[in-house]
């Protein structure tokens, strides 16, 4: 912890890239946490998560979203979300789509796989987007602009990263040379490409998990741990 601490004191640009551990104090379950009830245990993401699922079935798809919008209405930024937001001047990439961090309060949030806050076109030619109540989500509807459906404005899988914050995170990245890498599995890419991105121009990686993870070899230091209990003390 006390070389974790000086390597932030000692830093001019601090990132943070995290994942769903992040938000799994808050009650949000993770995706791949082995043993607990992970969204993947109870749904098939293949089936759901996905350009077809959504075709297959748009109902099917947008009643577990509107599920996932009313679970998330439900719960708080934990002291982790908190810990970051007091930091204004921490970059904040996350692969997270809750909107926990913004309600903690952080200035500087770059989604990566998008924000469960937002409907959009499902048509890749129509930029039709609309903010969407997580406490009282809407039913599936059509686009008013093209007539396609709307859907959740999230990545799904096989799905391209939205251009701009993959530009946004990319520049952090390329200026930080400290990266907290909090919560995350680090195998999903190419969000999980940003950790090496950030050690290959010689960012010191400080690692906070419960478990070690795929990105455990690039540390120059890993702290075991939640990370609702290692942040507040850490930075
Ligand atoms: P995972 O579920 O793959 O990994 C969660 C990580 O958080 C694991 O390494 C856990 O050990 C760790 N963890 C759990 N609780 C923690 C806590 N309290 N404090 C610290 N760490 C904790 O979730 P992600 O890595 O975020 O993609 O998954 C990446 C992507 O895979 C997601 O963004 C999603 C999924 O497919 C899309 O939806 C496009």
């Amino acid at each position: 912890m006390d070389k974790a601490r000086q390597l932030i004191q000692d830093a001019d640009c601090i990132v943070s890239f995290s994942g769903a551990g992040l938000s799994a104090e808050s009650g949000i379950p993770t995706f791949r946490d082995a043993g607990t009830d992970g969204f993947w245990t109870n749904y098939d993401p293949q089936q759901l998560a996905t350009q077809e699922g959504f075709l297959a079935d748009p109902s099917l798809v947008y009643r577990w979203y509107s599920d996932r919008r009313q679970g998330i209405a439900k719960v708080k930024p934990n002291p982790a979300h908190i810990a970051l937001a007091q930091r204004t001047d921490i970059i904040n990439i996350t692969q997270n789509i809750d909107d926990l961090l913004h309600r903690a309060g952080a200035q500087q949030v770059i989604h990566l796989h998008g924000t469960i806050k937002t409907d959009k076109c499902n048509s890749s030619s129509c930029h039709y987007t609309e903010d969407v109540d997580v406490n009282n989500p809407p039913e599936l509807r059509r686009c008013p602009m093209c007539g396609d459906w709307l859907r959740p404005d999230v990545v799904w899988f096989g799905e391209m990263l939205p251009m701009a914050a993959w530009a946004a995170a990319e520049n952090a990245i390329g200026r930080c040379d400290v990266l907290l890498v909090i919560g995350t599995s680090a195998e999903v890419y190419p969000a999980a490409g940003l950790i090496q991105m950030a050690h290959s121009h010689g960012a010191r990686i400080i690692i906070i998990n419960t478990e070690p993870s795929a990105a455990s070899g690039l540390a120059d230091v890993e702290l075991i741990g939640k990370a609702g209990e290692i942040l507040p003390d850490l930075i």
